[in-house]
């Protein structure tokens, strides 16, 4: 497996030589290619050296190969760049080729892979934030940076992940799309919340953002698969290449996802599906005045279940996936899911006080009939692609 690795100017740049080191234990080639201000922390004989390989300095420097941002686009299953500086970041999001690096990032149509690294201020600064979102929106995997004491003295967002673990996120992105474990199947996702009309203005609804979702839609399109995800209301952009299917109810995201569901391989509920309902929907806006109250009780009715549905009506070898949002007694919760759900596996989290809804990190239990796998907190992206292939396995398993 080859991989471009991209070096930019930041204090982190030392960590590159590790992130290589990890990829060559797992048997990649790796060329290094680095912009200039990244020569000013770690110096390109370095990375020649550990390389094997001349590191890439300039568009201009090497008098046999007048184009190397082709070549080195070319020759590469997967291009990370490690860390990513918000310039560079922003210089991606705006399509700027002003350098090797860059030009190369362009050119390249291998998968490609950022892990931004910097002081809190400018990761959580709007402009960087907006280029990293266009950046995900295009199918870049972005790596969200640890929180923590960094460089410069502050704490918070910014700082590069473990080699280790950049390593291996890489290493899945690189793998060729023919050995990926999901080529020709199908999988659904239910996502967001719902949202249940009390009158035409007000509704019950839940805080779930879609970002779960998002993260297994990627997750799965990553591992080859075709991808169908039936949303709740969301702020959120879904990854290109899902189709995705807006809805606002629970009755409509059971219609919805039932059609879709029809030739799924593999289906995962995230979705924060309504339990109840208002038994009415008023077609005017509902009084709060004392003498003509008509919101001091809204009777409620129960919404249908999508996911004990679909799993209810399931054709053979379709592997189910849930969830348990839980505020105590996690497992104990999630076990009862599984099988009054009649799910093959529930991803179990705890929520509340800030957790998992809304979040970037979640920390979650793989809950199946043959136990428990309880794992720690990680960013939404790494948890989605544990448990697309958790699926999977299942999956082979039925077949
Ligand atoms: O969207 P985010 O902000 O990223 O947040 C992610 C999340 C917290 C929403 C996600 O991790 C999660 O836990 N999703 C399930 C939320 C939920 O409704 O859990 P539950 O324990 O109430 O439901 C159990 C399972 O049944 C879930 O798979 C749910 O999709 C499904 N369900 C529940 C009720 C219902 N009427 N129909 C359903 O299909």
């Amino acid at each position: 497996m080859r991989i471009l690795l991209g070096v930019t100017g930041c204090i982190a740049a030392y960590k590159a030589c590790e992130i290589l080191r990890e990829l060559q234990r797992a048997d990649a080639d790796v060329r290094v290619v680095m912009t200039e201000a990244a020569t000013r922390f770690v110096g390109a004989p370095t990375f020649a050296a550990l390389s094997g390989h001349p590191v890439g300095l300039s568009l201009f420097d090497n008098a046999t190969d007048p184009i190397p941002h082709i070549r080195l686009a070319e020759e590469c299953d997967a291009f990370l760049i490690a860390p990513c500086t918000a310039n560079v970041v922003a210089k991606l999001a705006g399509g700027i080729a002003d350098d090797l690096l860059t030009s190369t990032a362009l050119a390249c149509t291998a998968p490609l892979m950022v892990a931004p690294a910097m002081n809190v201020h400018m990761y959580e600064n709007a402009a960087t934030q907006s280029n990293l979102a266009t950046l995900r929106a295009r199918g870049v995997q972005v790596l969200d940076p640890q929180s923590g004491r960094l460089a410069c003295g502050e704490v918070g967002a910014g700082k590069l992940p473990e080699p280790s673990a950049i390593a291996r996120a890489v290493l899945e992105l690189a793998e060729p799309l023919a050995a990926r474990a999901l080529v020709g199947r199908h999988v659904l996702i239910t996502s967001g919340p719902t949202v249940e009309p009390i009158d035409p203005v007000r509704f019950i609804s839940n805080r779930s953002s879609g970002k779960m979702g998002a993260a297994l839609a990627q997750a799965a399109l990553d591992a080859g698969a075709r991808v169908t995800v039936v949303s709740g209301p969301v702020s959120l952009l879904y990854p290109d290449g899902a189709t995705v299917v807006s809805v606002e109810t629970a009755r409509e995201m059971l219609e919805q996802a039932r059609r879709a569901a029809s030739d799924a391989d593999i289906i995962v509920g995230a979705a924060a599906v309504a339990d109840h309902r208002p038994a009415v929907s008023a077609p005017q806006k509902l009084k709060k005045g004392t003498d003509d109250a008509e919101l001091t009780a809204i009777p409620l009715v129960a919404n249908p279940d999508v996911l004990r549905t679909l799993a209810t009506d399931r054709r053979p070898g379709q592997i189910v996936v849930g969830f348990a949002a839980e505020t105590d007694q996690v497992l104990a919760h999630a076990e009862m899911k599984l099988r009054y759900k009649h799910a093959d596996m529930i991803v179990a989290n705890e929520v509340g006080n800030g957790k998992a809804f809304g979040t970037d990190d979640d920390k979650a239990a793989f809950v199946t009939s043959a136990g428990i796998e309880e794992l720690p907190l990680m960013p939404k992206a790494q948890l989605a692609q544990r448990i697309i292939t958790k699926a999977s396995d299942l999956l082979s398993e039925t077949s």
